[in-house]
């Protein structure tokens, strides 16, 4: 299995894991083989990228520390949540709403307890009009999973996550034509987005179960440690960790994810764009925490190597992600395995979009 561009797919590819619509209904069967009229309608449905068993990728499989059934319910359960305050006013979270996202970050934290050696892979299972929804539950993950690297405790962990699953929810407050406007922003547009976090944290004022810690994080979420960020322009030593683990994870997962207005960057390039643009405003720590929980090449990952082949991951290297065992693909071919972990001289220069 492998994650290949709609562009690029062709009819009998066989679907690797299942496709899920703008409502989180299945739309397509994992299995299912494609024909001329299935890629159509996924590029109706605005879906980028899917996973397909082809000649190259046949019995390739990688684990995941959250299930895709688990993490399609989560990015329901705020669908619905977020869904439920759009549009209206003075409006704040329901009860059933807080409680729907507690039961389901405890379902996740158990996860994370019990597959506690397994890397996360960020899947692509639905379309970039479900990015909202999709990327807090992302984020919600992928803090969970930094926390717990950071050896914060249960409770702790719990409420980043509900913090982190929440912390974009003043969006719905604000009108779509700006959120996904695709030209630049004019002052007063960006401004407006700005308000999201304040918004977002007035949303959350009668929720009464929800913890100040997770309060913290929707409001301080943009936050940066050189003091430029919004809305107060803390300075670092007013930052708490749990607002900086979801800052961190929040500019990660932007990055990785297809746009309607632009293609994602693969893992290895948006971890080091962080480190090469962005680090000076965020946790350096936190940063090799999350680098320790992402799967950086997943079995299935087409990568190119300094020897200038390409080639796909057969078998990570948990210890040293960076040098998997890869087997080099010539003229769409499987040729030689190499184990970049035995052979030091050859590295990974980048993953390769197909
Ligand atoms: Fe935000």
């Amino acid at each position: 299995m492998r994650l290949k561009s709609i562009n690029h797919v062709e009819p009998g590819d066989a679907l690797g894991k299942a496709v899920y619509d703008d409502k989180c209904q299945l739309l397509l069967a994992r299995g299912v083989a494609l024909t001329d009229g299935y890629i159509d309608r996924l590029k109706k449905s605005n879906i980028h990228c899917v996973y397909v068993n082809d000649e190259l990728s046949e019995g390739l499989e990688f684990d995941n520390v959250i299930p895709d059934e688990v993490k399609v319910q989560s990015v329901n359960v705020v669908r619905n949540v977020f869904k439920d305050i759009t549009g209206r006013k003075g409006v704040s979270l329901s009860n059933e709403g807080v409680e729907a996202i507690k039961d389901i970050i405890d379902e996740m934290m158990g996860l994370i307890y019990s597959n506690k050696d397994t890397l996360y892979v960020m899947t692509e299972l639905m379309g970039t009009d479900m990015y909202t929804y999709n990327h807090s539950a992302e984020v919600a993950i992928l803090a969970m999973l930094v926390a717990k690297s950071l050896g914060l405790n249960n409770q702790y962990i719990q409420k980043v996550g509900i913090g982190a699953m929440l912390h974009d929810i003043g969006k719905m407050k604000i009108p779509n034509e700006v959120l996904n406007k695709v030209d630049t922003l004019s002052d007063d547009e960006f401004k407006l987005i700005k308000e999201h976090a304040s918004l977002g944290y007035d949303l959350l004022k009668e929720s009464l179960t929800i913890s100040p810690i997770s309060r913290q994080i929707v409001l301080l979420h943009h936050e940066k440690l050189d003091g430029k960020g919004y809305p107060m322009m803390l300075d670092s030593e007013d930052i708490p960790i749990h607002v900086r683990i979801v800052t961190i994870c929040d500019i990660f997962n932007a990055l990785v994810s297809n746009r309607a207005y632009r293609e994602k960057m693969s893992v290895d390039t948006a971890l080091e764009t962080i480190r090469a643009e962005a680090i000076y405003q965020l946790d350096r720590e936190i940063y090799y925490h999350l680098i320790k929980v992402v799967n950086i090449y997943p079995v299935g990952t087409i990568v190119e190597l300094s020897t200038g082949d390409r080639g796909i991951v057969i078998k990570e290297n948990k210890e040293a992600q960076t040098r998997p065992i890869v087997q080099v693909i010539r003229e769409q071919k499987k040729a030689e395995i190499i184990n970049l972990l035995n052979d030091l001289t050859i590295f990974i220069t980048k993953t390769v979009e197909s």
